[in-house]
């Protein structure tokens, strides 16, 4: 059998407005704003990495700049730190620099997540690529992103990450219809809704921002109309793959177990923050002291 084209390309849409964050999202990308100390789109970019995806293409709109700023240099504070001797803090300025090839394609229009994927086809052009939303931050300790693609090189296709999320929670998510397989952590994918009512949904199975696409994904896209919202939704493009195994291949799922932060989400991003310091080896020690402490204060005053 020939071998299958291996997966290099990731694609990040990060061309959101972040609007339940204003204020601090007017002039800031959402995607900018710190987890503990180092803003929530360089995770992603590290996990893309850390699954053998260094050719990471930004899908941004207006007002993105500072991501772009992010993953470049910067000379002026990278020679002041120089001078000053300090080397921990020029390490942690250049990493990001250092860390992938990135890419940038500006969105335009924002008509929904399957037209800011369909802006990546030039670059991806006829491979298999990775999709990864910033919103979702997957722990590194609970690697994802390499189970899916083992599992594209296996079965071919398109691959999409699943969750189980309690009943009244799918109306948030895209919902997948399954079909067990062989493999524990993998279903086969028989249908696909975005947004389901919860009356609706066929299953609790909801989409979590990772995907690995076979290219096919891109012309059907090209004639997805727009759905939910009124946007052009990757779902119903995948829905599609899904319906007709002739267009792209099958799709699979993998279902998801480990520790999963939305940082779209303003609770939940506290929360991440929280586990996140709690568990940092530098800052960990003494804020969960402090934490103890005030929780102890809250329940005892609350
Ligand atoms: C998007 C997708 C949805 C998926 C979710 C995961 O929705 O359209 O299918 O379940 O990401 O985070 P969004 O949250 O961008 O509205």
């Amino acid at each position: 059998m020939a071998s299958r084209p291996t997966i290099s390309k990731a694609v990040i849409p990060a061309a959101g407005l972040g609007t339940r964050f204003l204020p601090a999202t007017k002039a800031t990308p959402k995607e900018m704003l710190p987890v503990v100390d180092k803003p929530a789109i360089q995770y992603v970019v590290e996990e893309a990495v850390s699954a053998g995806l260094d050719d990471v293409l930004m899908i941004t709109g207006r007002n993105k700049r500072p991501l772009e700023d992010h993953f470049d240099r910067n000379y002026e504070l990278e020679s002041a730190l120089q001078k000053k001797g300090d080397a921990s803090r020029l390490a942690k300025v250049q990493e990001s620099s250092d860390l992938a090839t990135m890419h940038y394609v500006r969105q335009g229009d924002p008509k929904g997540l399957g037209h800011a994927v369909l802006c990546a086809a030039p670059h991806v052009g006829h491979e298999p690529f990775a999709v990864l939303l910033g919103d979702d931050l997957i722990d590194p300790r609970d690697p994802l992103l390499q189970r899916m693609i083992e599992v594209q090189e296996e079965h071919g296709g398109s691959v999409i990450a699943l969750m189980e999320v309690a009943p009244e929670q799918i109306h948030l998510y895209g919902c997948a219809a399954v079909e067990a397989t062989a493999e524990g952590d993998t279903v086969k994918i028989t249908g696909l809704v975005e947004k389901p009512d919860p009356a609706d949904a066929p299953s609790n199975y909801a989409i979590i921002g990772r995907y690995v696409l076979a290219p096919q994904i891109f012309d059907v896209l090209r004639e997805t109309e727009p759905g939910r919202g009124g946007e052009i939704q990757l779902t119903d493009a995948l829905q599609q793959l899904a319906a007709d195994e002739k267009l792209g291949g099958p799709v699979h799922g993998v279902v998801f177990q480990g520790r999963r932060y939305d940082t779209g989400d303003r609770g939940d991003y506290l929360r991440a923050i929280v586990r996140l310091a709690c568990e940092r080896e530098d800052l960990g020690p003494e804020f969960r002291t402090w934490l103890r402490g005030y929780v102890g204060q809250e329940l005892t005053e609350g």
